[in-house]
């Protein structure tokens, strides 16, 4: 009989903490819509599904076709409140009440909204207008959830980048920026407790890595090293990679404030599949390595967790599902997908984490995993649309000193009617003298990097030297 219990319960509880793994360790896929040329979400949902094996999708709204294409699907799905209903939300439960009852509710339960998270990145703008009120946005949702009586399935939570965190390193010394560690982030973990939700936070050792390659082992932030471990000296926790460094910092912090116990769920995660000159280890080889480790890891079953959260299921979403023409900053931002919009594959990836290594193709030999040292240029991109080019054009001259000196009528670089050659000189011009302060070479999708040199007779175009 006591035998008997004993078995029952152990197996009992293995059997719970077999299902909760089986429920959670699920990964999904960011589903962003930036592109002009994407396929539709029918495709994309079918995509989704059968060629990534993905079973959970988040999407950056609440957009009705793509709701409608996931009925039925058993895919899980996050939509989102977008980030300029924050104000207006958080002042007017009937707003909420409405968003919820016009966005989620007509597509429940035959599509199974699962999260709903409110704004994107908020504490990452500048303009703070927001950040106070996103508190009290989250609560009205979730209070309209109820009145709509579909709470129950559905948690509330909000994506945040690492920028909340003043510290990071060590991780144990983990805390929240004080601009918002009291405002927002105490009476948003009390909230996150209350409703049993999930800490929601895009981690990208990319980002880390590339903005201190020397310091940092690319290997170690590719999940690849074999010899580089990182000893936290407050805890004699012992960390084999960049991400789950940056997690744990993510845990202490929270732990600092008192809540010790929030899941952490990994809204986005990913590594740029290619960018422009001046970025390092942006291509195919390295993101394949992540995004694939990255998988390995989070399917894992049992659970692997981190070194200060051994054993935790950490859900979570790939950012992302295509690369997005249309996403503006440096080129890396346009090249985070796992598929070209065209349907093909950038690399071999099964997110259901059942593909072998063995089985992917072979990946081809990374480039740029050392800084780019030599001449680049800003230039027209391929196919720039004409008529938008005038107004960039003057833009660029407009800013800073004698920028577009040399295209003056009777200067060397002056050629009447050619608007490209003009305009690549200022795009060059501008970046030139800019770049240091954190001027792009970009131009809304006019400009690109070109390590060609496109001067021309006695016209030297200036350029960034690496
Ligand atoms: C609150 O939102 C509702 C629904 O959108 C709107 O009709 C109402 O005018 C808003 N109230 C205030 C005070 O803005
Ligand atoms: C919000 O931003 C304004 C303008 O930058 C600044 O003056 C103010 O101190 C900020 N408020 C908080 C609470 O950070
Ligand atoms: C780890 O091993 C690699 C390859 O053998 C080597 O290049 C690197 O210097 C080693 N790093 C450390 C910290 O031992
Ligand atoms: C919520 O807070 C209580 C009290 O600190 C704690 O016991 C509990 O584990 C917390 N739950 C979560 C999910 O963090
Ligand atoms: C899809 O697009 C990529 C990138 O432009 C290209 O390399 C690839 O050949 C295309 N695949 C197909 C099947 O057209
Ligand atoms: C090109 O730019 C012009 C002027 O900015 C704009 O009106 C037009 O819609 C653009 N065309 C395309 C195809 O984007
Ligand atoms: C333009 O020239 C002024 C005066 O020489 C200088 O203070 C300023 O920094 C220059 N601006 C740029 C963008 O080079």
């Amino acid at each position: 009989m006591q035998m008997g219990l004993l078995h029952l319960l152990v197996f009992s509880s293995l059997l719970l903490a077999l299902c909760s793994a089986e429920i959670l360790s699920k990964i999904g896929v960011n589903y962003g819509q930036l592109g002009n040329n994407l396929p539709s979400p029918t495709r994309s949902v079918w995509l989704i599904k059968h060629q990534l094996k993905a079973q959970r999708v988040k999407i950056y709204d609440a957009n009705p076709s793509i709701l409608r294409a996931l009925e039925h699907t058993g895919i899980q799905v996050s939509v989102m409140v977008p980030n300029e209903l924050i104000n207006a939300i958080a002042v007017n439960q009937t707003l909420a009440d409405s968003w919820v009852g016009s966005n989620v509710v007509p597509f429940h339960p035959a599509t199974k909204i699962r999260y709903l998270l409110v704004g994107n990145e908020i504490l990452s703008s500048a303009d703070n207008t927001t950040w106070f009120n996103l508190v009290p946005a989250m609560r009205k949702v979730k209070k309209a959830l109820k009145r709509h009586k579909v709470h129950h399935k559905v948690k509330v939570g909000t994506p945040l980048a690492m920028d909340v965190l003043a510290t990071s390193y060590p991780p144990s010394s983990g805390s929240f920026r004080p601009d918002v560690s009291d405002r927002v982030m105490k009476p948003m973990l009390q909230f996150l407790n209350r409703t049993k939700s999930f800490f929601f936070i895009d981690v990208y050792p990319y980002f880390a890595w590339s903005s201190d390659p020397k310091t940092i082992d690319l290997n170690y932030a590719l999940f690849e090293s074999k010899n580089v471990t990182v000893k936290d000296p407050g805890t004699g926790l012992v960390y084999t990679n960049l991400f789950d460094q940056m997690v744990d910092a993510v845990t202490f912090a929270m732990k600092k404030l008192g809540y010790p116990n929030i899941p952490i769920w990994i809204a986005e995660t990913g590594w740029p599949n290619a960018g422009d000159y001046d970025q390092i280890g942006a291509n195919i080889y390295n993101a394949a390595t992540y995004n694939r480790n990255v998988v390995k890891k989070l399917s894992a079953r049992p659970a692997i967790g981190t070194p200060a959260r051994p054993g935790w299921v950490l859900p979570s979403f790939m950012f992302a599902l295509y690369n997005e023409n249309q996403k503006t900053g440096p080129g890396t931002e346009r090249h985070f997908g796992l598929l070209y919009p065209n349907d093909s594959f950038v690399y071999d990836i099964d997110l259901s984490g059942e593909t072998p290594d063995t089985e992917y193709g072979k990946l081809p030999a990374p480039t740029n995993n050392e800084p780019y040292e030599g001449k680049i240029w800003c230039v027209v991109a391929k196919r720039a649309n004409r008529s938008a080019l005038a107004s960039a054009l003057s833009y660029a001259c407009s800013q800073g000193n004698a920028t577009c000196g040399p295209i003056q009528p009777g200067k060397a670089c002056h050629r009447k009617g050619s608007l490209v050659r003009q305009a690549s000189y200022a795009f060059s011009s501008y970046w030139a003298q800019f770049r240091k302060t954190g001027g792009s070479c970009y131009f809304n999708g006019l400009a690109t990097q070109t390590i060609e040199d496109p001067s021309y007779g006695s016209c030297e175009f200036p350029a960034v030297t690496l």
